[in-house]
């Protein structure tokens, strides 16, 4: 098997072959999952832990049903009530969680870099749910398994990211795992929401929709992240969906069969006209919730056998 990764904190750190290995297994675990199959055995007697210093929806409980789905007793953290808004630091809180024991920590941060640093702290596989705007590895695969599935590949494939990617850690973990696998990407956004270092990217970028869509295949959108936004980005929401918000005219550039991804949440009327995005025939926004249930019991899965190993191996060195 080839993946030997303690944690999976970025793509940055994957190598193909390794992700090829996750999709794989996320593959069959999505196909499982319509059928109705448990997996109860493959996380039995581990604990997953979920903490989330950022609101979320789907992505906790996505996570939160992939641990169950493979038998995983899981416990949610309410960060936004915790000891954490007494004044205790973050390396604090790991190291009490530490004590406890768990086997999976699932890690939400609004700081790029922090869930990195705490991986530093613990004795357990950490999984990075989104930290700031640095990554967030497991959107990036469940775009990737959601695209091969629908494009029957995932390479030699011209994938436009669209809108605020300054402040996207999706589209940071998109560009870099989408370039790892031989595509080609382009970004299309106004200047004032592209990365300053954008050059050393490896992409091509547009600031003309018409033009960046031309005879795409994957067409990704992105929230405007007001959250992280100190100042006017844009003139006005009206005037964004006008030049960069998806609707027909704009994705009729595009290839015939292209198709239409959103990580969520959406703003309707901002990013994405409500049409499109529910257009059966183009979007797999739905497709993409689906996939990151399977994508997420396939990092853990993954994880949890490696941690199994270095337990074994710590067991007989010191027995
Ligand atoms: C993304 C996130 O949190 O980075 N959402 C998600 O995980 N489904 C994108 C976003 O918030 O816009």
């Amino acid at each position: 098997m080839s993946f030997r990764a303690r944690h999976l904190l970025a793509i940055e750190h994957l190598k193909p072959d390794e992700i090829t290995t996750l999709l794989d297994l996320a593959d069959r675990y999505a196909t499982d999952n319509r059928n109705g199959i448990a997996h109860k055995d493959v996380l039995a007697g581990m604990t997953q832990i979920n903490m989330f210093f950022e609101n979320s929806t789907r992505t906790q409980a996505s996570f939160e049903l992939a641990g169950q789905r493979l038998g995983a007793d899981v416990m949610n953290m309410a960060m936004q009530t915790s000891s954490v808004k007494k004044g205790e630091t973050l390396i604090d809180t790991a190291l009490t969680l530490n004590a406890m024991h768990p086997d999976l920590l699932v890690v939400r941060h609004p700081s790029s870099g922090a869930v990195d640093l705490l991986a530093q702290k613990v004795n357990c596989a950490v999984l990075n749910a989104g930290d700031g705007a640095h990554e967030h590895p497991t959107q990036a695969l469940l775009d990737a398994l959601t695209i091969r599935r629908a494009k029957g590949r995932l390479h030699r494939l011209s994938v436009a990211i669209c809108g605020d990617i300054a402040h996207s850690r999706v589209a940071r973990s998109n560009i870099m795992l989408l370039g790892k696998m031989e595509n080609r990407v382009r970004l299309i956004g106004p200047p004032t929401l592209m990365p300053s270092q954008i050059d050393q990217f490896g992409v091509e970028v547009f600031g003309d929709m018409k033009e960046g869509l031309k005879d795409v295949d994957v067409v990704m959108m992105l929230r405007l992240q007001k959250e992280r936004m100190d100042g006017g980005f844009i003139p006005s929401e009206r005037e964004y969906f006008h030049r960069f918000g998806l609707d027909a005219e704009k994705l009729s550039h595009a290839k015939p069969d292209a198709i239409v991804m959103h990580p969520g949440p959406m703003n309707r009327g901002v990013e994405i006209d409500g049409t499109i995005a529910d257009d059966i025939n183009r979007s797999v926004i739905q497709t993409q919730v689906e996939m990151g249930v399977a994508v997420r019991m396939a990092a853990m899965d993954l994880l949890a056998r490696n941690l199994r190993l270095s337990r074994q191996t710590a067991k007989e060195t010191y027995a």
